[in-house]
């Protein structure tokens, strides 16, 4: 099938990108490259530095594409929370200009590129779909508006979707030729920042009086290419006139500690740790109910946290 994917030169983009191309499909991507990294795209995709909001020259870049993967937009938390503008602007408004882009192309399956960030602070231990989203930032809103936006263009009749809301995603893809990996900046994520510690720069370890049995944050962590790996199954489990929501992750929670000793094991060394405060914002607790990804997509994650530390730390020495 003949695919385009927004922000092709991204993390999550271009490591879905090289699984789409590994099963068959073609892809077309596009990518503005204000966060992506152009040496991200394989060789194999035809690329074209497009902004998702201008809907004149994607139009003409659609072509027969049948599908279209929706990976582009801003990612950064405290970066929402900072200038909510930028995510209003790219996140809501962007997808919204997507959206008539592909009514008026009249594509017929959409895969969305949504967040546990919608759920704000969940009540269950466990959270599953139907759990009220009540996000706590605007980085989570502007995922679930364009959630809202999605389900409504469904519900017209003509596109079918599916949403998957990512837990905690961390790992890399070695291709053959390179690895692609993480590369924010600033860096603000645990797995990172957690290989790159070093003395003079040790880990801060935020906040140790949470409710957990440790004292530090729980997450749910998803390798990246177990994430890729749903977008790849969704395509083929799309139902015209609906948005599916689907929660990705590993169904199980770890905290920073945990990560933390993991990585050690990993890296064969003792990381520098500092503990500071609480982050603003910060969840005590998310860990994702995954039994809808394998009822609908049968999927269930193939790889540990071990693999996804294991995988980031080659990606950074090795390349
Ligand atoms: N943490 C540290 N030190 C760091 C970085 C993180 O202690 O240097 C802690 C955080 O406080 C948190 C945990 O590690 O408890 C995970 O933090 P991340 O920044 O790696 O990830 P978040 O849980 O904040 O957010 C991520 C994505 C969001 C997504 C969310 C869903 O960035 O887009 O997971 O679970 F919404």
């Amino acid at each position: 099938m003949k695919i385009l994917v927004t922000g092709v030169a991204g993390y999550i983009g271009s490591i879905t990108a090289e699984l789409l191309i590994k099963n068959g499909h073609k892809v077309v991507g596009i990518d503005n490259l204000s966060t992506g990294h152009e040496d991200n795209i394989n060789g194999l995709i035809e690329f074209h530095n497009i902004d998702i909001r201008d809907s004149e020259k994607l139009e003409s870049v659609l072509g027969d594409s049948e599908a279209i993967i929706h990976f582009a937009a801003k990612t950064s938390v405290g970066e929402s929370v900072s200038f909510p503008e930028l995510y209003h602007s790219n996140n809501i408004e962007g997808s919204k200009s997507l959206l008539s882009t592909i009514e008026k192309a009249g594509i017929k399956i959409l895969i969305f590129s949504s967040s546990a960030a919608v759920y704000g602070n969940p009540i269950s231990l466990l959270i599953n779909e139907a759990e009220q989203n009540r996000p706590i930032n605007p980085y989570g809103v502007s995922k679930l508006e364009t959630e809202k936006n999605i389900s409504n263009l469904c519900s017209q009749g003509q596109l079918g979707a599916i949403s998957l809301r990512y837990f905690n995603v961390a790992g890399a893809l070695n291709t053959g030729k390179k690895w692609l990996s993480e590369r924010h900046d600033p860096e603000t994520h645990l797995v990172p920042n957690v290989i790159s510690s070093t003395v003079d720069k040790p880990l801060k370890i935020f906040g140790t009086n949470f409710n957990t049995s440790d004292g530090t944050c729980i997450r749910d962590y998803v390798h990246v290419v177990d994430i890729a790996r749903a977008h790849v199954l969704a395509i083929d489990k799309v139902i015209t006139g609906e948005n599916r929501i689907i929660n990705i992750g590993s169904g199980s929670g770890n905290s920073v500690l945990e990560v933390l000793e993991t990585a050690e094991e990993v890296v064969k060394r003792k990381i520098p740790k500092v503990f500071v405060d609480r982050r603003d914002g910060d969840p005590e607790r998310l860990v994702a109910d995954i039994r809808k990804a394998l009822e609908i997509l049968d999927w269930k994650p193939m790889y540990s946290l071990r693999d996804m530390i294991n995988d980031a730390f080659q990606a950074k020495f090795e390349d």
